[in-house]
């Protein structure tokens, strides 16, 4: 029988299974994102987060199990049409990118989700308009004209945020946004999300992280992953506990609560 048609859900999976050279990189993942949704993605290194993004992003098949991105079933659509649909950002992307570039114009090349201007592209005044907002949501308009390679890691995760934003995106995949900023850098860009996520015209977001310290306020859903399997997901203030985080991270741990912030410690 069909899925009744929900609206709202941007993310569904369904008994998904990934299984590369015998082994399960995703085992029986049940998932599903709606539209008002803001989640985090919470695990060890190697729990198959980001196989687990690949797969609902249409970038990576399920070995078994059924995927739907934006209501469309995967492996019956065009999903080039649907990859348009949505934003990517993180981490993995900065070594793309020619660090020639000024900011703004790699900004822009999110608009055909290129990482270059290219002639086959045209861009017109509103999409140029559209970067500089972008930018400016982020926080990040006084890098606009600074060339990519010579920003911090921080300041080249703002502008990569502000390109994935350019299509418009129905729901927003950030893949360890946050990876190897300095602190400074951390509490500005979770001051962006955080603000993102209270904005009711924002797409669905998920974002992936090693860290509780990294959650931004305003997010509302976890996902909390370990060797394949999702060990708890649901609403972050039902879900986020220190046993279910030792249960995650393998050991017992400590988690506490102050200002719509997490910590965790040993
Ligand atoms: N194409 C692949 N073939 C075999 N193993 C893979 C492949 N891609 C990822 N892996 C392995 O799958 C596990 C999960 O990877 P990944 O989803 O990248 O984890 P995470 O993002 O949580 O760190 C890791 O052990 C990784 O080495
Ligand atoms: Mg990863």
């Amino acid at each position: 029988m069909e899925h009744p048609v929900d609206e709202s859900e941007v993310i569904a999976l369904e008994g998904v299974s990934v299984v590369r050279d015998g082994r399960f990189l995703l085992r029986e993942v049940d998932w599903e994102v709606h539209s008002h949704e803001r989640w985090v993605v919470l695990g060890p290194n190697g729990a198959g987060k980001t196989t687990m993004l690949q797969v609902a992003s249409t970038y990576m098949g399920p070995t078994r199990g059924r995927v739907r991105l934006l209501g469309q079933r995967y492996g019956k659509v065009d999903v080039r049409e649907l990859r348009e649909r949505l934003g990517y950002a993180g981490s993995g992307l900065a070594g793309l990118i020619r660090p020639d570039l000024p900011a703004l114009d790699i900004v822009v090349t999110g608009r055909h989700a290129s990482f270059v201007p290219t002639r086959f592209h045209r861009y017109t005044a509103q999409d140029w308009k559209l970067a500089r907002l972008h930018l400016d949501r982020l926080a990040a308009d006084h890098l606009a004209d600074r060339r990519f390679g010579t920003l911090s890691s921080g300041e080249k995760q703002r502008v990569l945020i502000a390109r994935s934003m350019m299509t418009q995106p129905e729901v927003l995949l950030l893949d360890e946004a946050m990876t190897g900023l300095d602190l400074g850098a951390r509490e500005r860009l979770v001051a962006s999300l955080g603000e993102l996520a209270v904005d009711p015209d924002s797409p669905a977001v998920v974002l992936v992280t090693h860290h509780v310290e990294e959650i931004p306020p305003g997010f509302t859903h976890i996902a909390l992953i370990a060797a394949g399997r999702i060990v708890a997901d649901g609403p972050i203030d039902d879900v986020l506990t220190a046993s279910a985080l030792g249960a995650t991270f393998g050991r017992p741990l400590q988690l506490e609560r102050r200002e719509r912030r997490f910590h965790a410690w040993s």
